[in-house]
């Protein structure tokens, strides 16, 4: 079966530094796939390149068989996004949100708006809808970022750092809606500090640190090979501690 993501050679520089060093991986179809490793490893330089918001230096990066310089609008018509920055639009509300972001897919509202609906309710925001977004915590924030990279229907969902910042409940409340996402198919893609959220969603997790991978590997046969847990094989892979 042809892979999701392929990535060959990728490397990308930002004036001279090097931040994505010649790496290399393959993410299948239905797999959940993380990258993990300390600040600065290049992680989400890895995320934007392969949604198509900047080109790679060098290297051959393919998603769904498309080349990401070559064919940036068909592959974001079917790819999902959850920036680590938060870039919801604050003079709109929850509900108008979704609605405006769906413009972007050439989504009719006669369709988006049950579309939104069905999304909050997905989010369990229902009673949020008509809230400003300066008015939501941060979890549900997030859970809005999560619902709006929901509206295209997408093949493969990028999501970077998805529940940094979420208290407990938050974070097992969208950890449950990812894997209702991978009960259906989605290909998932993710990058995380958390290394209790990697054991439990991920397939395979790449190690990356100063913008190589050092492993790639699932997290039962990482933790067969150097005992322990994930975050024992987090901390003696990049020999540093971890951040968050
Ligand atoms: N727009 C930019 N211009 C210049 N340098 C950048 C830019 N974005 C990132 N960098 C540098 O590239 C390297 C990789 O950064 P990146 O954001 O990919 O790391 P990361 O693994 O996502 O880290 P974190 O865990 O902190 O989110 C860092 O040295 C960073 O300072
Ligand atoms: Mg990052």
């Amino acid at each position: 079966m042809n892979p999701i993501v392929t990535a060959k050679a990728l490397t990308k520089y930002y004036n001279g530094l090097k931040a994505v060093d010649s790496i290399d991986f393959e993410i299948e179809r239905g797999e959940c796939f993380g990258f993990l490793g300390p600040n600065g490893a290049g992680k989400t330089t890895v995320m934007k390149i392969i949604y198509c918001f900047m080109p790679p230096s060098s290297g051959d990066v393919r998603i769904f068989g498309l080349n990401v310089t070559e064919k940036p609008s068909e592959i974001k018509a079917r790819i999902g996004v959850m920036p680590q920055e938060a870039n919801l639009d604050p003079d709109l509300t929850v509900l108008e949100n979704l609605i405006v972001y769906a413009r972007y897919f050439d989504i009719p509202k006669k369709v988006s708006l049950p579309l939104a609906w069905e999304l909050l309710d997905f989010v369990e925001m229902k009673e949020k809808a008509n809230a400003r977004i300066d008015n939501l915590s941060g979890g549900m924030k997030q859970r809005l970022i999560l619902a709006r990279s929901l509206v295209n229907n997408p093949d493969l969902l990028i999501m970077d750092e998805p529940t940094t910042g979420l208290d407990p409940h938050s974070r097992h409340a969208v950890w449950d809606k990812l894997e209702d996402l991978k009960v259906k198919g989605a290909t998932l893609l993710l990058t995380t500090h958390y290394m209790e959220e990697a054991q439990k969603l991920c397939d395979r997790v790449a190690i990356m640190d100063s913008g190589k991978i050092v492993t790639i590997d699932s997290p039962s046969s990482l933790i067969a090979l150097h005992g322990g847990n994930l975050e024992n094989v987090y901390l003696k892979l990049t020999g540093r501690s971890l951040e968050s």
